[in-house]
């Protein structure tokens, strides 16, 4: 049966570049639409930038632009990439659109009838140099639970409590570092604990992996759920909400609306049967008939599986069939670091490495489970060697040579059952597919070559070619060769399109369909070989990290020039404390004596609100007292026997508690966030810095 299937992706930030951890996400579902539309079935994909929020605002202040110039910019970056690795979507939009206005006001206004809208007056942090209220991603401090500092907003990294920022201690403001202040605003609130019992069933109705489901229930579902703030107050880039003069719809509100703004889009731009564009798009979003498909990261599960869902219930949609939830990427066991050059954009991984390695080795780690997924180099070009190289390029290039001088027989030859057996692997390689499980589906495919590899070994047609009474053996040789190999890359082509473009030119054929591996290909020229894949190269991995690493206060060399902005916070330090101008020789800077010191000793000066005493030791009888003004963020008995920097030649200076003489380098804005310095492992007390 044909089925219609709509599929989404989440929706990237319009403030930051594609990079391979993204591209877990977008190449899986590339793989999964491609492999749905080789079935035959109506399946249609969708996705587009996340273009609101404080983020996009602030930036679009600090480069004096128009919030859209950037929102345009980096959709073209976004569509080149995505291009780049052939990942094909039927429509790549925005949430920046009036089809997408237009959808929030729906379902807003589905909300206020239901009577789920309740207003309420909250606290909420505002930073009054850049005159904005801050998102609990902007704000910094130190954890009112377990007192680690340096937390963000709205949880704590190390002991996992979930909290407000007003409740942080000593918070500061990630943009302009400064302490925020304490304001009221009004905000509006969607009561989803109505639609609890909704949330309930739904999530055990088989949309869910199995341990999302337990997540969920565990998590969430356990007790009542709070009330969602869906505004934020001017100054904010989205969408005014109609019914409420100087608010906005906060930016998770609208994103995923954006999937159907999306679709609408689409059904304008296609214009499908002559169906009005609402009538077709209600053949998507208000049909039991179609599926639904989200793919997303496990970090933003409860938008897709608790508020999305319910704004669908409530409004009348359909309700998504499938939330296929990923883990996250880490390089080499870690997580992405831009200091180590892990942190690595799609556009430099394409300077130096073929697109078609990444899809085929995420495809060989994804299982269709929520863990993470870990990028090894080593094992990638092991994989790309052995696999791609090996086993499956390895097939056509011993047999397509002689395949173009003798053509294809007329009859399929006999071959022992190999071309049989291939064909009926094949429902099981779908399951695999469907499922998810592209890593099983791979161990499949990869056998079928290693048995078709065996046999042209075995009939040898390099033999067989050097005698000209063989002729017509050797054309039922490359004849199977050929079959088996073409199986073979149908059975990739969702992972591999561009391999299977290229066959499709050496043989002349079509293999669009999944169903091609069920049918010989006989009767026919073969077009001369040409170089399908080359071996992969260690040379290159090397030089995508080198071009990754971010040196200190330098910009990568990425395709805008500037410092990908996804998923931290880099920029700010930087936009609070803009680069000094004045240049100094280097006699200047020869002039300040910075030394390697250990400290000794630590302790409190009760009467000094900022200052710990420290005694130094710069190796040798080099014994000094410093104060340094560090108190918020350290505590003495944290410090004694760790390394420093110190300013050994700074002229002495009486203060009230003593004599301090030199002084320890820090970094960071104050409060929660001032940070020593260490040297690596192997530095002494004395050491001078050059
Ligand atoms: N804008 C939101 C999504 C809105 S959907 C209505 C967002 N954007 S994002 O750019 O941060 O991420 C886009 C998608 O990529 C998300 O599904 C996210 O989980 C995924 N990934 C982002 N970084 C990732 C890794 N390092 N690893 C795996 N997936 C990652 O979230
Ligand atoms: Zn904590």
């Amino acid at each position: 049966m044909k089925r219609k299937i709509l599929v989404t992706s989440g929706l990237p930030y319009a403030n930051g570049h594609i990079h391979i951890g993204h591209l877990v996400e977008y190449l899986q579902t590339d793989i999964w639409v491609r492999f749905q539309k080789s079935r035959g079935h109506d399946c249609v994909y969708f996705c587009g930038d996340d273009t609101h929020g404080t983020t996009i605002m602030l930036r679009a202040r600090s480069e004096g632009k128009e919030e859209e110039e950037i929102i345009d910019e980096m959709h073209a970056a976004h569509l080149r990439d995505f291009n780049d690795f052939g990942i094909e979507f039927d429509h790549y939009g925005s949430t920046n659109t009036l089809e997408n206005r237009k959808l929030c006001s729906e379902i807003w206004t589905a909300f206020r009838n239901a009577g789920l809208v309740e207003e309420k007056e909250i606290e909420q942090l505002y930073d009054t140099e850049a005159q904005t209220f801050l998102a609990d991603r902007f704000v910094k401090g130190t954890c009112p639970k377990c007192g680690k500092p340096d937390q963000y907003g709205d949880n704590c990294e190390s002991c996992g409590a979930h909290y407000e920022p007003t409740e942080l201690i000593d918070a500061v403001s990630a943009i302009t570092g400064t302490r925020p202040e304490v304001r009221t605003a009004k905000h509006l609130f969607v009561n989803i604990e109505r639609e609890h019992p909704f949330l309930d069933k739904w999530v055990h109705s088989g949309a869910l992996q199995l341990e999302i489901e337990n997540y969920l229930a565990g998590q969430f579902l356990g007790e009542p759920l709070r009330p969602w703030d869906v505004s934020r107050p001017a100054p904010y880039f989205g969408f005014e909400i109609p019914d409420s003069p100087g608010n906005f719809w906060y930016v998770w509100f609208d994103a995923p609306i954006g999937y159907m703004g999306a679709t609408m889009e689409w059904c304008k731009n296609v214009n499908r049967d002559g169906l009005p564009p609402l009538e077709q798009f209600n053949l998507w979003w208000r049909n039991p008939n179609a599926e639904i498909h989200h793919f997303i990261g496990k970090d933003i599960t409860y938008f897709h599986t608790l508020f999305f869902p319910t704004m669908l219930k409530v409004a009348g949609f359909s309700l998504p069939f499938k939330v296929h939830i990923h883990g996250f990427l880490t390089v080499n066991g870690e997580k992405m670091s831009k200091r180590r050059g892990t942190f690595i954009l799609a556009s430099t991984y394409l300077k130096y490495l073929d697109p078609s390695y990444l899809r085929y080795y995420y495809a060989s780690k994804l299982s269709g489970r929520v863990d993470d997924i870990d990028l090894n180099f080593e094992e990638l070009q092991a994989k790309v060697n052995a696999d791609l190289v090996g086993n499956v390029v390895n097939l056509a290039s011993r047999t397509a040579k002689f395949a173009a001088q003798t053509g294809l027989s007329e009859v399929y030859p006999d071959d022992n059952g190999l071309f049989e057996q291939a064909a009926k692997f094949g429902e099981e390689i779908a399951d695999a597919y469907e499922t998810g499980e592209y890593s099983k589906a791979i161990r499949l495919i990869m056998e079928c070559g290693y048995r078709a590899n065996k046999f042209v070994e075995d009939a040898a047609p390099w033999t067989l070619a050097k005698d000209a009474d063989k002729k017509s053996q050797l054309q039922d040789v490359c004849t199977i060769g050929i079959n088996l190999f073409r199986q073979i890359v149908v059975y990739l082509a969702p992972i591999l399109p561009k391999l299977k473009a290229d066959t499709e030119v050496l043989l002349n054929d079509n293999l669009s369909r999944w169903d091609c591996a069920k049918e010989h290909l006989l009767r026919t020229e073969v077009n001369p070989y040409k170089h399908l894949l080359s071996r992969a190269d260690t040379k290159a991995m090397e030089q995508i990290i080198e071009d990754s690493k971010v040196s200190d206060g330098g910009l990568p060399p990425n395709a805008a020039g500037q410092v990908p902005a996804a998923d931290n916070d880099d920029d700010a330090a930087l936009q609070a404390e803009p680069l000094l101008t004045e240049k100094i020789s280097i006699d200047d800077f020869a002039k300040v004596d910075l030394r390697i010191a250990r400290v000794i000793e630590a302790k409190e000066v009760p009467e000094a609100r900022k200052l710990l005493q420290l005694t130094l030791s710069l190796g040798g009888n080099e014994i000094r007292n410093v104060f340094a003004g560090i108190k918020s963020a350290y505590k003495p008995e944290e410090l004694v026997g760790r390394l420093v920097v110190c300013v050994a030649n700074l002229q002495p200076r009486q203060m009230k508690f003593g004599l301090s003489e030199g002084m320890v380098v820090a970094a960071g804005p104050g409060g929660a966030d001032i940070f020593l310095l260490s040297p690596d492992e192997g530095a002494k007390p004395g050491m001078r810095l050059h």
